[in-house]
């Protein structure tokens, strides 16, 4: 038995775990017999043969039906999604056709273990509404099965995977923080309170502050947990829930903090990039893609108001951008991709930023704060050296109108040993979005939640 998509399969033995030599079909391995299961993706019929395709998410394999098995009831009346079991000889395909991998399997022998129904239910009449998304978003269960959109899933898979040999191979320890908290992070306006025992909780905005608590004892620490939002927009790089890469690194200063997101992305993509199966994943889908360059572009909060101001991008009253403004998402995408580069956006002013930010020591109206933009999404990551000293998080409180109490644990860390640290966050979506050149990160997601929509 193999998978459909090792490009020269290798024979599984069956309990033992062991997988046997490459296999190549062109010389003497040619006829080698094997017994494959998977899903109908495409069929087409030509003269006395039958061509399936046949999936079973390690990749796609054509399978050629003749004689006989051609004219089966069953054979005549197969439909695309139907799973099947098809046993028979690997060929390599004829010279001048085409197929995945570059073989074929000659069938002799095949069992239907379930039958997909045709006609108005066909799975193509379910997935193709024609522009129309809500509909594509109620199918999505059968939308996944596609090329383009399974593809997307395992570059995530890939992605999610990268960030955790990147982060290990750096040294980094991973936690697993709660998701139901009773502390905000990134203020209220987005928070999804629910009843907790005749308490009020909230679902995490960020694990953030948990990280942070994590530091004195595994050092430079990360989690991928979901993290939830109750956004009250639609747009195409928010969601109620989401999933969030954040890290936390301790004893650093704020220009450790920009080298160390670098080498993070950089690495991952080159994991991700040197995998044959979602490098071509990649390509396919986004075929203009290329590594971005290092050092990633710096540009100062302040730089970043005079330029939109020169390039006549407005703030969002229609009004020229001025200090203290918060960047909008059309601005921010607008200034990004003319510029076409990674960019570090850093320096942003206190009174648009959250209460646990670090000031700037050379100028206190600054936070040490960044945001990584990337060409196509904007923001991909939210990071900050952390406010480390005790009476100015007190003070911090204090301005934000945050109650202390519910705090303590965290207050806790800047009395028991402080230290220079900072983090961020990096939203798996939308770097998902911005390497596979997706719209909206709706497509890059399992089964999105936003504003409206919590099925399926
Ligand atoms: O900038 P944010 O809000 O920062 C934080 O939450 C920090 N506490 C993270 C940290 O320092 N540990 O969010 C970080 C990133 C954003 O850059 C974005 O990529 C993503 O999370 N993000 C969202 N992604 C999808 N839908 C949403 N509603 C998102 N909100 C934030």
């Amino acid at each position: 038995r193999i998978s459909l998509g090792e490009t020269r399969p290798e024979i599984v033995k069956l309990g033992s775990g062991e997988r046997s030599k490459e296999v190549d079909y062109s010389s003497s391995q040619r006829g080698t017999r094997v017994r494959v299961f998977g899903r109908v993706h495409r069929e087409r019929k030509q003269s006395q043969v039958l061509f399936v395709t046949l999936r079973d998410g390690h990749g796609y394999m054509q399978c050629v039906l003749t004689g006989n098995l051609a004219k089966t009831y069953d054979a005549l009346t197969l439909t695309r999604e139907t799973s099947m079991m098809i046993t028979g000889e690997m060929w390599e395909v004829p010279p001048g056709a085409h197929a995945p991998n570059n073989r074929e399997l000659h069938a002799d022998y095949y069992e239907i273990i379930g039958k997909a129904p045709g006609g108005d239910d066909a799975i193509t009449n379910k997935v193709q509404a024609q522009g129309d998304n809500q509909k594509l978003l109620d199918m999505r269960h059968l939308v996944l099965r596609g090329e383009k959109a399974s593809a997307v899933m395992i570059v995530r898979d890939a992605v999610e995977h990268a960030f955790n040999v990147k982060y290990h191979e750096l040294g980094y320890v991973k936690v697993a923080p709660p998701a139901l908290v009773q502390t905000q992070v990134e203020g209220g306006a987005t928070l999804f309170e629910l009843p907790y025992y005749g308490e009020k909780a909230y679902l995490t905005q960020s694990s953030q502050l948990y990280l942070e608590t994590a530091l004195p004892f595994t050092g430079n620490c990360y989690c991928i947990e979901k993290s939830f939002r109750a956004e009250k927009s639609l747009t195409r790089r928010h969601l109620s829930e989401y999933t969030h890469v954040e890290a936390e690194l301790d004893f650093i200063s704020f220009e450790d903090l920009l080298s160390h997101l670098e080498e993070l992305i950089c690495g991952v993509l080159e994991l991700v990039l040197g995998n044959p199966r979602t490098a071509a994943m990649v390509q396919d889908l986004n075929p203009k893609f290329q590594m971005p360059e290092r050092p990633f572009k710096r540009m100062r909060y302040t730089d970043a108001i005079d330029w939109l101001v020169e390039h006549e991008i407005p703030n969002e009253d229609g009004q020229p951008h001025s200090f203290g403004d918060d960047i909008a998402e059309a601005a921010e995408r607008k200034m990004t991709d003319t510029i076409n580069r990674p960019i570090f956006l850093t320096h942003f002013p206190l009174e648009i930023k959250s209460f646990y930010m670090q000031l700037d020591p050379e100028d206190k109206r600054l936070t040490e704060s960044v945001d990584c933009l990337m060409p196509t999404v904007g923001e991909i990551v939210g990071g900050s050296m952390r406010s480390y000293d005790y009476e100015e998080l007190m003070a911090a409180y204090k301005r934000e109108g945050i109650d202390p109490k519910e705090y303590y644990w965290y207050t806790d860390q800047r009395r028991y040993g402080t230290s220079p640290h900072g983090g961020y966050g990096l939203g798996l979506e939308r770097f998902l979005a911005w390497l596979l050149d997706q719209h909206t990160v709706r497509d890059t997601c399992f089964y999105p939640r936003y504003m409206g929509r919590c099925r399926p």
